[in-house]
């Protein structure tokens, strides 16, 4: 049997280059004791839960290596108010929620959450960076915007710095920002994403990395498809759709069900999550912004602030109907409710088929 290691792998003591985003700190915790690196999202998380969560996360991992991710995106206020906002939103958004509201039943929140309380904001951002910087994460990884001034200093603190790049201008401003492991991150992934196909981004992006370490992310469920990454230069796969599928993430009832009936056409970009192009796993609720009534979504964060106690609504009460997530094309990979050490053990065995497979047609 194969086992399969690229440098990055020694380079942060893990078994398998298979590298797992999510925002559950069960999914992270499984991700690094089946031997691949976790990188738990914060962009979500109230930050007054964020040390808190970090310790945990900590302590249960008990040494093993992690990393952490923020999505930070340049064009936001410095300070805001959910409340402020929400009284300079347009009429029209207002009055069309208000319709979708009240045609769908959709009833305020129960409980305080990101999404109702939250604006991203440079204030924010500050205050997450803190807690990360002070933690004992051995990866930062950054989305959508650059820091470099956190680059400088997450790396003077000896942490490894990643960044998720859609497009060789990304990729080009994230070196110079002296980013040192790049995240190829493909249109057919779950999450803000950019235009161009993983398979086409990797090697231009592998092109111009130079000896920086790239890594594959978008699209990709299985171990032939990170073999395939691994073949063309990569050197690791960055999965976040398919952990929605495992116990650990708790994924509520009805969304489960969705991912497990979706296929990847059931997925799409839309601006009616966040503001920014977003691939989710299309509901009831996302069609209705896509339809010929529905005015252009708003930009980040003005539209989390027009629908953000939506989501969370419609997340808290399982609303079968409405309930959504961001989600890649990957969404293929989402079979039945299993568990993280089997969706690795299956990645692994995956790509050692695959390796066998190319052995065998190299013999003949
Ligand atoms: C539910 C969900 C939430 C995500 N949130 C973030 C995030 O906060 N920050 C980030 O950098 N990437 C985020 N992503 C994108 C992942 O980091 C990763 O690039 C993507 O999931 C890879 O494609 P795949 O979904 O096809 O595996 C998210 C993805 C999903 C599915």
């Amino acid at each position: 049997m194969a086992h399969i290691k690229t440098p990055i792998c020694d380079q942060l003591g893990i078994e398998h280059p298979i590298f797992g985003f999510s925002h559950s700190a069960d999914v992270v915790v499984a991700i690094a004791h089946a031997g691949g690196f976790p990188v738990l999202g914060l962009a979500r998380e109230l930050p007054e839960e964020i040390p808190g969560l970090i310790e945990q996360v900590e302590t249960r991992l008990a040494g093993k290596p992690y990393g952490i991710d923020l999505m930070l995106p340049s064009k936001v206020p410095q300070e805001a108010s959910i409340d402020a906002l929400k009284g300079a939103l347009p009429p029209e958004h207002v009055e069309f929620v208000k319709r979708l509201r009240q045609h769908f039943n959709v009833v305020p929140p129960g409980k305080p959450s990101f999404f109702t309380t939250q604006v991203r904001s440079e204030a924010l951002f500050n205050q997450q960076i803190e807690a990360v910087l002070d933690s004992r994460a051995r990866g930062v990884a950054t989305a959508i915007g650059l820091r470099p001034d956190l680059i400088a200093e997450a790396k003077r603190r000896g942490k490894l710095t990643f960044s998720l790049v859609g497009s060789t201008r990304h990729a080009r401003k994230a070196l110079e920002a002296g980013v040192e492991v790049l995240v190829a991150q493909g249109y057919d992934a779950g999450g803000h994403t950019g235009p161009i196909g993983t398979l086409s981004l990797l090697p231009q992006i592998i092109a111009m990395a130079g000896n920086a370490p790239v890594l594959a992310a978008g699209g990709i469920a299985t171990g032939a498809q990170v073999l395939g990454c691994l073949g063309m230069g990569a050197q690791g796969a960055w999965l976040g759709t398919l952990w929605m599928g495992a116990r650990e993430n708790h994924t509520p009832p009805a969304l489960l069900a969705r991912l497990v009936a979706s296929t990847s056409e059931d997925t799409l970009i839309t601006r009616a999550h966040s503001g920014k192009p977003c691939r989710v796993v299309r509901s009831d609720w996302i069609d209705a912004w896509e339809a010929p009534d529905a005015p252009s979504p708003l930009g980040m964060p003005m539209q989390q602030a027009l629908v953000g106690d939506v989501f969370a609504s419609i997340h808290e009460r399982d609303d079968a109907r409405l309930i959504y997530e961001a989600a890649g094309q990957s969404v293929f990979g989402i079979e039945a409710l299993t568990t993280v050490a089997e969706q690795m053990s299956r990645l692994v065995s995956d790509m050692d088929t695959a390796w066998e497979r190319l052995h065998t047609w190299n013999l003949r």
